[in-house]
């Protein structure tokens, strides 16, 4: 651990939802003594400014990164945008926390991975359920041997459809995006984060959209077997086109994992603690009238108690901020596993596509592929 702690200037790029809560946590990090920000939306910008008090403001990303204050970034662009601010970052030789999934095209994922690793950068991925105190838990007893040797893991991810019409109104390419592509990506994550020490070599998956296609020309969900070199199977489920109703505010999460020796399940559903009101609530992914209903602490980043984020974002990113600042370890995903989990999600998809088992790993040129 380093004795003199860094300072930061952190450049944020998006200033979104995730971008907003990042900006907060890192506005009271007692390192951080400059946030700019870039926002192409005039308006939003001009409120996370006031909401951060942000030293910096523009709509150019690279104007953010020409700032001599900037010492590290955070890339919270819409999940298609990454690449160009990611780009600019490694030419600016920025620490870069990115956001989930590393890029949403497989060739352009190939690509930011290439820049990062020929740089040397610091460049993580927030898969943010790491640092839940039950997958940490689980990822110890799996690597410590408590199930012997692990031959089989369910996950099964329940959402309701609101994260998906949303996900839907802001790409202009449908078939780019998917259930897996973008939120079955963090259960994906958990599970080969555990598996780490395997190799998965085939996937069959079949796919169904009839509640999204005929609007959204969207998948509806998905379910997926890989295979691993030594035959152990991973068995990954997910719907995002629940009704809005389902209580679960975005994810409702079950698995399952069983070794020659032990089985551990982890229910991470979140109906422990349901409310029920007439009133309408304004928390979680997206407000909806309808839902009265709802699996408190189903919100994937957190809560907010007593003003404040509450919850698995808020210990990343001051996680990430430690890293920076006093050099500490953290269990971050790299970009060459944020690269593999976008392949793999990429694999189950061209698999639905063409109905028939594909081999891994798949390449930019094979996830066009539709024969
Ligand atoms: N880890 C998690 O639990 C979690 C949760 C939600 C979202 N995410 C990820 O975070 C990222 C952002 O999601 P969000 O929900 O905040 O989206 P959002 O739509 O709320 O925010 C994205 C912002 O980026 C801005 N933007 C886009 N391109 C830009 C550019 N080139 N320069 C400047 N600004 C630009 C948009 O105007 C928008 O304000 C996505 O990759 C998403 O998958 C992660």
């Amino acid at each position: 651990m380093k004795k003199q702690p860094k300072r930061i200037g952190l450049a944020i790029v998006g200033a979104g939802r995730v971008g907003l809560i990042r900006g907060e946590l890192a506005a009271r990090h007692p390192q951080v003594d400059w946030i700019g920000i870039a926002e192409k939306n005039p308006e939003r910008a001009e409120l996370v400014a006031g909401r951060i008090g942000a030293d910096f403001v523009t709509a150019d990303f690279r104007e953010l990164f020409a700032r001599p204050e900037a010492t590290a970034a955070v890339i919270s662009t819409d999940e298609h945008l990454h690449m160009d601010p990611i780009l600019a970052g490694v030419d600016r030789g920025l620490p870069m926390l990115i956001e989930k999934p590393l890029a949403t095209d497989l060739a352009e994922s190939a690509r930011v991975l290439a820049a990062i690793e020929k740089s040397g950068i610091d460049a993580v991925i927030g898969y943010t359920q790491r640092f839940r105190r039950r997958w940490l838990v689980a990822k110890e007893k799996v690597r410590s041997g408590a199930l012997g040797d692990v031959t089989m893991v369910t996950s099964r991810a329940f959402m309701n459809r609101l994260v998906a019409i949303d996900n839907y109104r802001r790409t202009d390419n449908p078939a780019g995006i998917s259930p897996m592509v973008i939120s079955g990506t963090h259960a994906l994550d958990i599970v080969m984060w555990m598996m780490e020490a395997k190799t998965p070599i085939e996937v069959y998956a079949r796919s169904v959209d009839k509640a999204l296609g005929p609007q959204w020309k969207g998948i509806d969900g998905s379910a997926a077997v890989f295979t691993f070199s030594d035959d152990s199977i991973y068995q990954c489920v997910i719907s995002w086109a629940l009704p809005v109703v389902w209580p679960g505010a975005v994810y409702s999460l079950e698995v399952g994992i069983v070794g020659t020796d032990g089985v551990l399940t982890i229910d991470d559903t979140h109906r422990d603690i349901v409310l029920a009101t007439d009133k309408q609530q304004g928390e979680g992914y997206l407000a909806d009238a309808s839902r009265r209903v709802d699996f408190l602490t189903s919100y994937p980043v957190g809560d907010i108690a007593l003003g404040e984020l509450r919850g698995p974002m808020r210990e990343e990113t001051h996680s990430w901020l430690n890293r920076l600042a006093l050099g500490l370890p953290t269990q971050h995903a790299t970009a060459r596993e944020g690269h593999n989990r976008l392949m793999l999600t990429k694999a189950i998809d061209l698999s639905a596509r063409l109905k028939r088992p594909v081999k891994l790993p798949i390449t930019p040129g094979d996830e066009k592929r539709s024969a």
